[in-house]
């Protein structure tokens, strides 16, 4: 059977990842969520004082790079992917408003996005993948067979990751969340290197009316299209 490749790009909180592990399932793909390897490396540079509120030493990180291994290992109760940093679950850890806060620093940083860049094509070599992230269509993927741009508006992306959090019994109120969706989604579209970017080959969907059930009916139509085509 013929695999491809989908590629999932959009803004903070558009579902992506529920839409990206939708497809995987239904097709017996892998899928990988890009998004979870920047918060890695965000909440390493964290642990060791190169990133903080007000300031930012991309020089120490970059030196650390080398030191720092990111793993997906499946977790079959949960029918999840879960995020490792040299061997240590840390899966809980990088989905705090803190790691939030300070991801989209980090994710400008050049050297940084090579080293997962590298990674993210390695794991997509064989096809059979749905990535989802910022930067798939335009710069992982860029020959994906079906690239797939998320979007909604920015009250149903904050309450969406709101209720998140709170889900994840976190401590966070509305006005928070809204900001740090509105701030990440600035800085991921205003970046240099890679900029969340609409692909020209790339199918925008807006879902802040769709339910997931509709969402997924519509892309899985797409993806029948593509893998008729020989
Ligand atoms: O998908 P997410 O919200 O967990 O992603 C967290 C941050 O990581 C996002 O604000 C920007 C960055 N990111 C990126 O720059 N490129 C990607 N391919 C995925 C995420």
């Amino acid at each position: 059977m013929k695999k491809i490749t989908i590629a999932i790009d959009g803004f903070s909180s558009t579902g992506k990842s529920t839409l990206a592990k939708q497809i995987a399932k239904e097709l017996g793909y892998i899928y990988v969520d890009t998004g979870a390897m920047y918060r890695a490396v965000t909440y390493f540079a964290m642990r060791h004082n190169f990133v903080s509120e007000n300031h930012l030493d991309s020089e120490g990180l970059i030196k650390e790079l080398p030191n720092i291994t990111l793993q997906f290992h499946f977790n079959e109760e949960a029918e999840f992917a879960e995020m490792y940093l040299n061997e240590e679950n840390i899966e809980i850890a990088i989905r705090t408003i803190e790691v939030s806060r300070l991801v989209s620093k980090v994710a400008e940083i050049s050297e940084v996005r090579a080293k997962l860049v590298e990674q993210q094509q390695a794991m997509g070599k064989n096809k059979g993948i749905v990535m989802d992230g910022r930067d798939i269509g335009t710069v992982v993927f860029p020959d994906a067979e079906l690239k797939l741009f998320m979007t909604a508006s920015t009250e149903t992306k904050a309450q969406r990751r709101f209720d998140e959090l709170v889900e994840k019994g976190q401590h966070v109120t509305f006005e928070e969340v809204l900001q740090n969706v509105q701030e990440r989604d600035y800085i991921d579209t205003h970046r240099d290197d890679s900029p969340l970017v609409k692909a020209d080959d790339a199918i925008e969907i807006d879902n802040s009316h769709m339910t997931k059930k509709e969402q997924f009916e519509l892309v899985m139509e797409m993806v029948s299209e593509k893998l008729e085509v020989r």
